[in-house]
């Protein structure tokens, strides 16, 4: 059978239990142009949360009824589709299920013996991607830039600010919790790191980067946002990948109070969604393979199993409970 999580309403505030249902079906057999994939892991993001509400955004919300929508990566088990074999792996939207039917638009092959199966949907997949091009393409950082990233111990943050120190920035990351602080600059080879949940953030930024910020990478949004605004260089430029503090808010999202330093400092604030590199995504796979073999660029995986702990997992997104890319097992072996 396939085990399937299938979004039952649409949350409030923070997602709970009954927010979503397990279910089985029958396996999914290929039709013509088809194929089946057993998915040996999903990808948990936080995008999933913004993907529950009704709202237009860059990508239409989960229906109702549906296959919670997520990342994923395994195995074709069945194929009626002349580009993928039986036994290729392959990366895609699989959603949150045991096994997935597609028409194969949306996969693409791996090399399960390049790289563990679970950094595809790492720094080799989306959040990798969202790094990559986040802080050269939209960032644009120069040799010499303070860089400050937020949520710098997870999957995004974390190869945001090896990619600015491979670029000869110096970097500072903002994390949750001691050990994650000793990650950052210990493991990571930050120059310099905030625990946000100890630390005032205002004081922990003005400590780290004296003489002010050229590239911010924002990851949470909130007060760290505002903060960070508070202390632009001149042509600062501040990315907008993402908001997670404001995710769950059951009020209008908190703007940021200090963008007249934009003005100020003639800096430019920019959105940015991952999907619209993805005609470059392999050149980047590319090198960021190349920089993990040098031993440059260094990828964590948290990994977690079994379906029935779906929403356990999720939840860790939030509470930050997690050591980079948070990843689950989906394959019963
Ligand atoms: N624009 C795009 O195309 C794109 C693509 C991918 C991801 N994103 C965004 O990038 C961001 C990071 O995604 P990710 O996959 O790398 O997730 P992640 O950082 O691996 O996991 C989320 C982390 O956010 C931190 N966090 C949670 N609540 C927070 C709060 N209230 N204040 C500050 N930090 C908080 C936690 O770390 P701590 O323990 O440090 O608090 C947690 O580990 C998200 O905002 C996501 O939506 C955007």
């Amino acid at each position: 059978m396939n085990k399937q999580v299938i979004l039952k309403s649409r949350p409030v505030g923070m997602p709970e239990p009954s927010t979503w249902e397990l279910v089985e079906t029958a396996i999914p057999v290929a039709g013509e142009g088809e194929i089946v994939v057993k998915n040996h892991y999903i990808s948990l993001d936080p995008a999933m949360r913004g993907w529950m509400d009704d709202r237009k955004s860059y990508i239409p919300p989960v229906e109702l009824n549906d296959v919670m929508r997520s990342g994923s990566i395994g195995e074709v088990v069945d194929s009626k589709n002349e580009q993928f074999k039986v036994g290729d792996f392959v990366s895609g939207w699989g959603g949150v299920q045991q096994y997935s039917l597609s028409n194969g638009d949306m996969y693409y092959k791996v090399d399960e013996k390049l790289a563990p199966l679970p950094t595809y949907i790492g720094t080799l997949g989306m959040p990798g991607m969202t790094a990559y091009f986040g802080i050269l393409e939209v960032g644009k950082i120069k040799e010499g830039d303070t860089v400050l990233v937020s949520g710098a111990a997870g999957a995004v943050g974390s190869v945001v600010g090896q990619i600015a120190k491979i670029k000869g920035c110096t970097v500072i990351g903002i994390a949750g919790g001691p050990e994650k602080v000793k990650y950052l600059i210990d493991e990571l080879g930050f120059d310099g790191a905030i625990d946000y949940k100890n630390e005032e953030i205002n004081a922990g930024i003005k400590r780290t980067c004296p003489k002010g910020i050229d590239v911010y990478f924002d990851n949470v949004g909130g007060d760290i946002l505002d903060a960070a605004l508070a202390r632009l260089r001149m042509h600062a430029r501040i990315v907008i990948c993402g908001a997670i503090s404001q995710y769950n808010n059951r009020t209008a999202i908190q703007g940021p109070k200090n963008y007249l330093s934009l003005l100020v400092n003639r800096g430019t604030m920019q959105g940015m969604v991952v999907m619209d590199y993805a005609k470059d995504y392999r050149k980047a796979a590319m090198e960021m393979g190349m920089w993990m073999m040098e031993g440059k660029l260094k990828t964590r995986e948290d990994v977690y199993e079994g379906i029935e702990n779906f929403y356990d997992t999720f939840t860790r997104l939030f509470s930050g409970d997690k050591k980079g890319k948070l990843v689950l097992k989906v394959l019963e072996e």
